[in-house]
């Protein structure tokens, strides 16, 4: 959550609103950007989206160093004066933040009387960097750094020399280099924008920011050696008059075929066959879409490991007492390879030893370093809030890589293993088939608009299809929605079933296709109006037609029209589809 930018170079407060547009997917509540001036700092601030203080940032001159942050709330309500960046009371120093300050209560505390603008946690830092500062601007960082508790990527400036600097701990910072400035980012596909040299800061980390060098410290001031890469060249947002989200999902097909090819390009399971076959346990963990992904990996997969794989929420994974030791697979799956739980589960999971893949769509995101080894999924850069194509690109790689495992553990069939990675290039037409009948969709998104609650149901494979169709329904249309195993609605949840309620069934096995009949029978005998997400039809149900396809790839097409259905309830509700409210797409708070 927040984006955060710094630069040194020319056309800085451009530079610098053009970099939060791209950030903007990280928090769109308020913004503000701060300018270093010849011997003073001048702030722009407010509450709104980057449009609002584009407009507002006219009135500013050009610079050559200053600070950006895009913000979503976590610490006091969405005001201009919430807004980053934040004065030292003396006007020297300007900070953006982001992250939770866990101990800033402590930390205001002992400031005692300081009059504090805001009600953040991140402002109690430009206030110790006044009180700590005896003239050395490094030493005051480093001095303020060994106070704070909690995540923050914390970027620093002030009135006294030409520099910016950094204060790093499970948020993520990178920092860049080009041939006409440097750069302080949240995120690599930022800043690849403009530079084409970026280092990761590691954790604990302070860094010192020039116009052509970077120099690291840890927090007791000892200097730090990092690594410089050339990153993957930075994706520019889409140009679309219409949503990026429904952009997103029409470019499935072609996705699909570079998440298939970037699997094998990438080398596949980077096991031997000895460390395949001691594989005891394989997690798979992630949030939010992510995780459904997962879960719906392992649904289909288990059909052929004969070890016990199991899909972990993130965040109860980190405080979950999971078994992991060197024969423990754990699979993190993330699109922007920053969420916050997912990458502290994973630095768990490597600590305790277990083998650490990390299936994502951002090369060089914090993930790639906490992980061992890294699959992309080769989703392409994915801007609107909600998750689409990344859910069905991590659907291939992880059925590929779970395939793989079974191959080399001597349960999957090399025939079987051959036809179903021949049987993924049908994908890409399924899909585009949905998608040219996707008129039938938002036909019928006008009748489920009005419904007090959605409930998804399926079996097996389709209830995490299930589950994701109800996650998208409700992060951007605000209606209630939930997701169950077909045959658990019995037992409890048939009590919210009336006339004014939709039910979605979705249903690719055709051997469980009569108990999804009787389940139908259950709610439209309540009144609920039911449709069907099947390569068949229902009796009762409105149809959405799936095409025929192997079993085992029938969710990564089944989650389509349940995309394309969340899209259009939204649309036909006025809701703002590509920034929901409340939500942000990298979440890098715990
Ligand atoms: C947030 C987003 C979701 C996303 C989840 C995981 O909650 O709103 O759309 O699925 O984070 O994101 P990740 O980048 O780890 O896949």
């Amino acid at each position: 959550m927040c984006g955060i930018f710094g630069v040194i170079g020319q056309n800085a407060v451009s530079s610098t609103l053009r970099a939060l547009k791209l950030l903007e997917y990280r928090g769109y509540d308020s913004a503000g950007i701060a300018v270093k001036r010849e011997g003073f700092l001048e702030i722009c601030k407010t509450e709104g989206r980057i449009a609002k203080l584009q407009q507002l940032a006219q009135a500013l001159s050009e610079g050559r160093t200053a600070i950006g942050h895009t913000r979503w709330a976590t610490h006091g309500e969405v005001s201009t004066a919430n807004a980053h960046p934040f004065l030292s009371p003396n006007g020297k120093f300007a900070i953006v933040h982001n992250g939770i300050l866990e101990n800033y209560a402590e930390l205001k505390a002992q400031l005692g009387k300081e009059k504090f603008t805001s009600q953040t946690d991140s402002e109690v830092v430009a206030h110790l960097l006044e009180r700590e500062h005896r003239g050395n601007v490094l030493e005051t960082v480093l001095t303020v750094s060994r106070m704070l508790k909690g995540s923050f990527a914390i970027v620093v400036l002030s009135t006294e020399d030409n520099k910016l600097f950094a204060i790093k701990n499970k948020s993520p910072l990178v920092v860049g280099f080009s041939q006409t400035g440097s750069y302080l980012c949240s995120d690599i596909r930022c800043v690849a924008h403009w530079a084409n040299s970026v280092a990761v800061t590691p954790d604990n980390t302070v860094v010192e920011l020039s116009d052509s060098s970077a120099r690291f410290f840890t927090l007791d001031g000892a200097p730090l050696k990092v690594d410089f890469f050339v990153p993957e060249a930075g994706e520019s947002l889409p140009q679309t008059d219409g949503d990026l989200m429904l952009k997103e999902i029409t470019e499935i097909p072609d996705k699909l075929r570079r998440a298939k090819q970037a699997y094998f390009d990438g080398g596949g399971l980077q096991l031997t066959v000895e460390q395949a076959r001691k594989i005891r346990r394989i997690y798979l963990v992630g949030c939010g879409t992510a995780y459904n992904s997962g879960m719906q990996a392992i649904s289909v997969a288990r059909q052929w490991l004969d070890v016990d794989a199991i899909p972990v929420i993130a965040g109860e994974f980190i405080y979950d007492n999971y078994p992991v030791d060197g024969d423990t697979l754990s699979i993190f799956i993330s699109q922007s390879g920053e969420t916050a739980d997912t990458l502290r589960a994973a630095e768990r999971v490597r600590e305790m030893g277990g083998i650490t893949y990390a299936v994502t769509n951002t090369a060089g995101s914090s993930l790639t370093f906490a992980c061992r080894h890294t699959i992309n999924i080769g989703a392409g850069g994915e801007f609107a809030v909600a998750s689409t194509k990344a859910y069905n690109c991590q659907l291939v790689s992880l059925t590929l890589l779970l395939l793989d495992l079974g191959r080399m553990r001597g349960t999957v069939p090399f025939s079987f293993y051959s036809k179903l990675v021949e049987e993924m290039d049908a994908l890409p037409d399924a899909v585009s088939q949905i998608l040219e009948e996707s008129y039938l969709v938002a036909r019928l998104a006008e009748r489920v608009k009005d419904c007090s609650a959605v409930f998804y149901i399926g079996r097996t494979t389709d209830y995490p299809t299930a589950c994701e169709g109800s996650l998208k329904l409700k992060e951007i249309s605000y209606i209630h929605s939930e997701a169950y195993p077909a045959g658990e609605l019995k037992h409890g949840t048939l009590a919210l079933i009336d006339d004014s309620v939709c039910v979605v069934a979705i249903s690719t096995d055709k051997a469980l296709k009569d108990k999804m009949v009787s389940s139908v029978k259950e709610v439209t005998s309540r009144g609920a109006k039911v449709v069907s997400v099947a390569p068949y039809e229902l009796p009762d149900c409105e149809p959405l037609l799936l095409p025929a396809l192997h079993p085992a790839l029938a969710g990564i097409v089944a989650a389509v029209p349940l995309q394309l259905l969340a899209y259009y309830v939204a649309k036909r509700l006025g809701r703002d589809v590509d920034k929901p409210r409340n939500l942000a797409k990298s979440v890098t708070v715990e």
